[in-house]
């Protein structure tokens, strides 16, 4: 049976929204959201988590104190048993922190069906393309590929599927002749940095109704 999108509680700002943020890399766009939290919110996050011991991003966790743990993959050669043991461990650590939102921002592991069941709506992916267009982890290859003259970032709540769940905000960026790869990764960061803090804003605030 698919399970509908549930999304968090209305949240204030004596009781704010308890996000978790996975990272697997630099994780600019988690200092952009902390940076955001800085000023009174309706959410703050609690909980940073990488599946990379080396992601850059885990420096955040100090200079804000917040707890942030590397999980990462379990030493098994089975690599279903592997994702199921590692969700897991996840998991636990999500619920021990009594996470009501999660951020995929720069999180490159895609997570099981079983996952997204346990938390379908109150889990949400920052994707670099217009989606529908250009799923899928080399998003800015692929657009400077096809010639496109446009790309952008695309907040998402998270469905079964890679970035095909429900579409919360998106914003354009431009394209021209110059651009490369990482100049793109750029602009489309600058955009990804000032937008998805509004949105998890308007979630805790209860702006969006959505069912599957
Ligand atoms: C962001 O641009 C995000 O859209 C992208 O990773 C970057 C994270 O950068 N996510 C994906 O490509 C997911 N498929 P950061 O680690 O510097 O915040």
């Amino acid at each position: 049976m698919e399970v509908e999108y549930i999304l968090p509680r209305i949240a204030s700002l004596v009781n704010p929204l308890r996000v978790a943020v996975l990272i697997s890399g630099t994780g600019a766009g988690l200092n952009a959201l902390l940076e955001h939290q800085q000023t009174s919110r309706t959410h703050s996050t609690k909980l940073i988590l990488s599946n990379n011991n080396d992601a850059y991003g885990l420096i955040y966790g100090n200079k804000y104190d917040i707890r942030c743990k590397v999980i990462p993959l379990p030493n098994t050669s089975n690599k279903d048993l592997q994702r199921t043991m590692h969700e897991d461990l996840i998991n636990q650590e999500l619920i021990n922190y009594n996470i009501e939102l999660i951020v995929l921002n720069g999180y490159m592991r895609i997570l099981t069906p079983s996952f997204v069941s346990k938390w379908k709506g109150r889990i949400i992916n920052i994707h670099p393309s217009l989606l529908p267009k250009f799923p899928g982890a080399h998003a800015h290859r692929d657009v400077i590929k096809a010639k496109a003259t446009e790309s952008g970032c695309t907040i998402h709540l998270v469905d079964d599927g890679v970035d095909t769940g429900y579409i919360l905000a998106q914003e354009k960026v431009s394209i021209n002749s110059l651009d490369n790869i990482k100049s793109l990764q750029e602009k489309i960061k600058k955009v990804e940095h000032r937008l998805y803090p509004k949105v998890i804003d308007d979630i805790s605030i209860g702006k969006y109704h959505i069912k599957s």
